[in-house]
């Protein structure tokens, strides 16, 4: 039994119905076409914050609006700078859908909607902790500042172009900010029933490549065989960074990895993983990666690279005798903790020169790029973290590494010189950023218990002086 039981159960369902209402507005960031529905939903959080009495702001951007609330500074205790993002992912392609993206329905114990895992569903349990706090205990024990944007999906522009500025005249916003330590719910549970703490992220490095040949798309009989082919090239040129054992092939490309430890090698086999499960799961009839690493270690602290779009010639129905003109890709390496975004365009650019065929021109386009982290596993708010999963979810939680990036994290490092906890309620197989994206609603409870329980774990800590150690060996 906990102190917040009672609270937890008499509000049960209408905690549903406010996620149901959140879910249905459809802010997708990136897309203008949804700006209104997108500010509709900065709106209803901000209200939502308002009514706990946080000190409550819309603060607009070059891009989406951000969500800033806090609660008033608790003289001796800590600061936690609560982040997420109520932007989703565009929820095509809508017929796969088995109900609209956006009418959340519950099937089975689980909610279906666009934003249910990713973020909207996990980021509103925090704010449902403070509110149960609030009403079952009276004041916060901490200060709580929630920081909440609406563009994680597509490049957080504006969230970094304000965290480099001023909030006022006066106060940096590094300063308004400040804080001891950065909570995000955006990742996943180990499993069903065995929930996690995620102690390190991989980093991304995401490019364009766009090839050019003849002048114009020209008959692939009159001239085959005599140009060059920008498709058979970019083919070719992508076949060139990789090797049939899944290891990059860029001179420079794994020199700077922080190597695993043997306590954390250890640690991954120690977790319950099935090959087979996992390959039957996604209906792939092999496993393949980086040979002399396990599926886990290649999902976690090894880099990939994945084409994630190519286009080039004909695409329509039937056969079309073409050499064409251009071709192009997007594609992306996820990078581990100690590669440098930089240096790996350098010898990407390098390499691709070098096996760019005659006859061809290539440009390649920087999208975006952040570094992978890890994070020490035995500082106090990790214990505390840890109590709080244990009563929120009747188990403790285990230390996992995950696949994905929130490159805010290195941002909260650098500039506010603090570490975060990843405090994932999701599951692997919730499909965010796929169609009938999912969130279990008895985590979405659980969650919530948790978040009441962190605000009083983190309470007991003494804060001063703990530098972020993002980047040092777990
Ligand atoms: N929630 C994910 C990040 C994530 C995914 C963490 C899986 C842990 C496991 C986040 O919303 C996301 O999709 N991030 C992007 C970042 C990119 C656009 C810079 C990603 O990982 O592709
Ligand atoms: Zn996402």
């Amino acid at each position: 039994m906990s102190q917040f039981d009672t609270y937890l159960a008499e509000n049960h369902s209408r905690f549903e119905q406010d996620l149901f209402e959140w879910l249905g507005m459809a802010s997708i960031g990136t897309d203008s076409a949804y700006d209104e529905e997108t500010k509709r939903a900065a709106n209803w959080l901000a209200d939502k914050f308002r009514g706990l009495d946080l000190a409550t702001e819309i603060i607009e951007t070059c891009g989406q609006p951000i969500v800033y609330a806090e609660s008033p500074k608790v003289v001796g205790a800590p600061t936690v700078l609560v982040y997420g993002h109520y932007d989703v992912q565009p929820p095509d392609p809508l017929e796969l859908w088995e109900t609209p993206p956006f009418e959340p329905t519950v099937r089975d114990g689980k909610v279906y909607a666009r934003g249910a895992t990713d973020d909207k569903g996990q980021m509103i349990t925090h704010l449902f902790g403070v509110e149960s706090w609030k009403n079952t205990i009276g004041d916060l024990p901490i200060q709580v500042k929630f920081l909440i944007e609406g563009e994680e999906e597509s490049g957080s522009a504006g969230i970094e172009e304000f965290l480099e500025g001023k909030y006022d005249k006066e106060i940096p916003v590094a300063e308004k900010i400040a804080a001891d330590i950065a909570v995000i719910s955006d990742c996943s549970q180990y499993g069903p029933g065995q929930p996690a703490i995620t102690y390190g992220l991989r980093g991304i490095c995401y490019y364009q490549l766009n090839l050019s040949g003849p002048n114009r798309d020209l008959h692939s009989g009159g001239f085959g065989g005599s140009v060059a082919n920008p498709a058979n090239a970019l083919a070719k040129m992508l076949g060139a960074l990789i090797d049939e054992n899944g290891r990059i092939q860029i001179p420079g490309f794994y020199d700077d990895i922080l190597p695993m430890t043997e306590r954390e090698r250890e640690q991954f086999d120690s977790l319950d993983f099935n090959n087979d499960d996992f390959a039957k799961d996604l209906g792939v009839t092999e496993l393949t990666g980086e040979k002399g690493f396990s599926t886990l270690e290649r999902r976690w602290s090894r880099p990939a690279f994945d084409i994630n779009g190519m286009w080039s010639g004909y695409q329509g129905e039937g056969a079309k005798t073409v050499l064409p003109a251009v071709a192009g890709a997007k594609f992306s390496f996820r990078i581990v903790p100690h590669q440098d975004p930089q240096k790996i365009k350098a010898v990407l650019e390098t390499r691709l020169r070098e096996v760019c065929p005659p006859g061809i021109q290539m440009e390649l386009v920087n999208l975006h790029g952040a570094p992978g982290f890890v994070l020490p596993l035995d500082s106090p708010f990790m214990e505390a973290a840890s109590q709080a999963i244990a009563k929120g979810f009747d188990k403790r939680p285990v230390f996992i590494r995950a696949g994905g990036s929130i490159p805010i994290v290195n941002h909260f490092s650098s500039l506010l010189g603090i570490d975060t906890l990843l405090l994932g309620w999701g599951l692997d197989d919730d499909d965010p950023h796929s169609p009938n994206e999912k969130f279990t609603l008895a985590d979405f409870h659980r969650g919530i218990k948790s978040s009441c329980h962190l605000w009083e774990e983190i309470a007991k800590i003494e804060v001063g002086g703990r530098k972020s150690e993002l980047g040092k060996e777990p």
